[in-house]
């Protein structure tokens, strides 16, 4: 795989989220029958966050040469310490990470995570050198306020606001709409690339030009009948999924979408 993170031309990102699903040998075998059967495609980087435990069986199911790369879904930011139940930066890496997702809504809405969490949390990825994907999404209420670009920009300057230019341009984005996740509503593939086209302006305050150079996923309730339509959207460089990846065959499908 080549360069994966680092692409100035925006190629593609195409994301699972396990959440907490698939244990090491459930991964394993997932990986194992994935590997055989995904031929890379180009224009694309195939990412897999399983849980913590599983990372280690999902990357020896995927063989010597896996032809996607690997995350985490969640550390804590201090590199190590009496932190009863976290695992850091640092320990990701030497599991076998290279990529975090930050900030998701679960990490938001089910265990509280704040705005300053996910700054701490993106710089320490960065320290580890791992790249960070943060996740930023408006829940059903704040859509109804009105309040989405206020939010996602809020969410987008708070968890990159401890980054320099360079760590900030190789992040990866996903806007997540909290009311699509796990709810089989998706966004239109029009309000995807508006809200998309915010975020890439907010990016172009904190990085100016660079801000081009920066992939955003889409993620809720992505499926292999909605995944193509969603991937042609303009500004949408890459999507992030929970459910619809956890099957091979579904998961297979969104890669060559
Ligand atoms: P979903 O989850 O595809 O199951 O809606 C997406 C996510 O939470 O990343």
């Amino acid at each position: 795989m080549t360069a994966i993170g680092t692409s100035a031309l925006r190629s593609r990102v195409i994301a699972a989220n396990w959440k907490m699903n698939h244990g090491p040998t459930a991964a394993r075998a997932f990986m194992a029958s994935f590997a055989a059967r995904y031929a890379p495609l180009p224009d694309r980087d195939v990412l897999i966050f399983p849980p913590a435990l599983s990372l280690a069986a999902a990357i020896a199911g995927a063989g010597e040469r896996p032809p996607v790369g690997f995350g985490v879904q969640n550390v804590y930011w201090a590199d190590k310490g009496a932190f009863t139940g976290e695992s850091s930066a640092p320990m990701a890496k030497d599991a076998g990470a290279d990529f975090v997702l930050v900030g998701h809504s679960e990490r938001r809405h089910v265990f509280g995570e704040t705005d300053g969490d996910t700054a701490k949390k993106c710089a320490a990825v960065e320290r580890a050198g791992l790249t960070p994907l943060l996740c930023v999404g408006e829940t059903l209420e704040e859509r109804d306020r009105g309040t989405t670009e206020e939010v996602v920009l809020r969410q987008l300057r708070a968890g990159l606001a401890e980054l320099d230019q360079r760590e900030a341009t190789t992040s990866i984005l996903a806007y997540e709409p909290v009311w699509c996740i796990g709810t089989g509503r998706t966004a239109t593939p029009e309000d995807a690339s508006r809200i998309h086209a915010v975020i890439r302006e907010g990016l172009r305050d904190l990085v100016g030009d660079r801000a081009r150079d920066v992939r955003i996923l889409y993620g809720g309730s992505v499926t292999p009948d909605n995944a193509t339509s969603l991937l042609a959207a303009p500004e949408v460089d890459g999507l992030l999924v929970g459910g619809a990846s956890l099957d091979v065959e579904s998961w297979l499908s969104i890669c060559t979408a």
